[in-house]
């Protein structure tokens, strides 16, 4: 069955990489549906799209705010043919000070959220339709105080691998982005501690952080017939980040206070 003019509902789509996407799938034709945990945004960014697109508040680790989400999205527009799930929280810590409740918080939403929207998509998607997961440079490349993030987000990367195995007798295809530092509001405190995105960009083959046009278009190819024989597959979007190294935000954060407190004195 083709792809075109499906229904794809984005999870985190008021925002960042999901908005991105979710602009770049209603432009193609598909029915958008913007599903997040501002549900406000949600509403006002599918009004900002208009046609057919709609908004939906849902909380990613709730399992039955999820089901009631894709009960209402099948029973208003039909069965969904994409699942894009961009919903990440970053909480930083090293390991010795990170609280439990930080751990749990980024896991839960990183990588049950993910999981939570295999299993909605295993019960509501048809046959031929497809699922991205966004997952990160940092599932694959680690980094000093980004523990939780990390963790989560490689478990995401073999959650697309067995999902894949799992859903693909009913053709339904899911596959993993991995996007390195993109401008966007979950990164804007980062953009805060001096020399911090310099130094992603010293370690980027290609010199520049991404934008979130650059995930959203790969996120458009995985959920398009064009990448109708791709499934289990995790592509990385960083301008070539992962053959180098990650910054250190704890040096740039002892440098930053060390500047302070010499400005202060
Ligand atoms: P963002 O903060 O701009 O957008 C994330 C969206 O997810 C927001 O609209 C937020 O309200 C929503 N959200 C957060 N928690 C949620 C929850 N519990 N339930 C439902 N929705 C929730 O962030 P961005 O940068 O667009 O991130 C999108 C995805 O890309 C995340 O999974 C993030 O981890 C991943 N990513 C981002 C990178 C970056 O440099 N910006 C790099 C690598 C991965």
């Amino acid at each position: 069955m083709s792809t075109q003019g499906q229904v794809a509902v984005i999870i985190g789509g008021a925002s960042g990489i999901g908005w991105a996407t979710a602009a770049l799938m209603a432009a193609r034709g598909d029915t958008v549906i913007i599903a997040d945990l501002d549900g406000a945004a949600a509403t006002a960014r599918a009004g900002e799209l208009g046609g057919s697109t709609a908004g939906h508040q849902v909380q990613v680790t709730d399992e039955t705010g999820m089901r009631t989400l894709f009960d209402t999205v099948t029973a208003d527009h039909g069965p969904v043919g994409a699942v894009v799930d961009c919903a990440g929280i970053s909480r930083p810590g090293t390991i010795a000070d990170l609280s439990l409740a930080d751990w749990q918080a980024t896991v839960d939403v990183c990588l049950t959220g993910a999981f939570l929207s295999v299993k909605e998509a295993a019960r509501s998607v048809r046959e031929g339709g497809s699922v991205v997961l966004v997952a990160s440079l940092n599932g694959r490349q680690p980094g000093v105080a980004m523990s939780a993030y990390c963790s989560a987000k490689a478990g995401v990367l073999m959650l697309a691998e067995v999902a894949a195995m799992e859903l693909a007798p009913r053709r339904i295809r899911v596959n993993a982005v991995n996007p390195g530092f993109v401008h966007t509001p979950l990164t804007y405190g980062a953009t805060l501690v001096p020399g911090l995105v310099d130094e992603y960009v010293e370690n980027t083959p290609l010199g520049r952080p991404g934008t979130p046009e650059d995930i959203a278009q790969t996120i458009g190819f995985l959920t398009s017939d064009a990448a109708g024989w791709m499934t289990g597959a995790a592509i990385d979007l960083n301008g070539g980040a992962h053959t180098m190294r990650y910054p250190n935000i704890v040096d740039r954060l002892a440098d930053m206070t060390a500047a302070s407190s010499t400005n202060d004195g």
